[in-house]
């Protein structure tokens, strides 16, 4: 039987990137590599959480333990989030890095080089935290808000805006922190308090987090 501050404590996690293809071979992406989400994933874990990671396509190892469930899409990673909402959640925490726009259709087959430019009408992806947050029965939900200058206004902001309970703003425009390296420096805000986490490895901050959100929700 697990022990720990998050006994008993069922929790769902997005991570990574998506993609949004263009046609059969070519998407838009971008360059999360999971590593903050998968951090927290065996954090919460190890907190004595059950845990369901809803990860978009990455090429690092799965956390023993964690029921990994692979998206590709920004609409798949909707539902198999939705999905593992349904099935029972306390905290619900979106690391991924989604798509905010895909091509409005995806070729059927591969485009041509045929005109000298071209261009890709985008649409707008639907919000999974956004969602989540929004249900009757929404869980505890934290949110992360990438951002490259103003980080804390545009993190509270997105915390009201989506009616989260938590946000950690991770300034990405520090080379050797965010995207894609094994460190991170973020700050949690939540509604009556907040704390500056790092720089320190994504497993230390995931730990302290974990920690955070165990508090919140006691
Ligand atoms: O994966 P790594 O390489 O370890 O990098 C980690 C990270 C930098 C990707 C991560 O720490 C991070 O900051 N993730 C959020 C990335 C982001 O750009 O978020 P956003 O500002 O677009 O979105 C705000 C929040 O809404 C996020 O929690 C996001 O998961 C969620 N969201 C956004 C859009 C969308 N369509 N659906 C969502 O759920």
């Amino acid at each position: 039987v697990c022990s720990g501050p998050l006994s008993g404590k069922r929790v769902v996690i997005t991570a990574g990137p998506t993609r949004e293809p263009i046609d059969p071979v070519r998407y838009i992406s971008n360059h999360s590599s999971g590593k903050m989400g998968y951090a927290i994933a065996a954090a919460a874990r190890d907190a004595g959480a059950q845990v369901v990671l809803v990860s978009g396509p990455v090429s690092i190892p799965e956390p023993t333990g964690v029921d990994v469930r692979a998206v590709v899409t920004a609409d798949d990673m909707l539902s198999a989030a939705g999905q593992a909402v349904d099935e029972g959640c306390d905290v619900f925490i979106a690391t991924a890095a989604v798509a905010d726009y895909r091509p409005d259709n995806c070729a059927g087959d591969k485009i041509k080089k045929t005109s000298e430019d071209m261009s890709l009408a985008l649409v707008r992806n639907p919000d999974t935290l956004a969602t989540i947050a929004a249900r009757p029965d929404a869980p505890f939900t934290v949110g992360f808000a990438a951002e490259t200058r103003d980080v804390e206004h545009y993190a509270r902001d997105k915390m009201q805006r989506k009616k989260l309970n938590m946000i950690v703003a991770n300034d990405v425009s520090t080379p050797g922190i965010g995207f894609n390296s094994d460190d991170n420096a973020v700050t949690v805000f939540w509604r009556s308090g907040q704390q500056v986490l790092g720089p320190e490895s994504k497993a230390a901050i995931a730990r302290q987090l974990v920690a955070l959100i165990a508090e919140q929700i006691q």
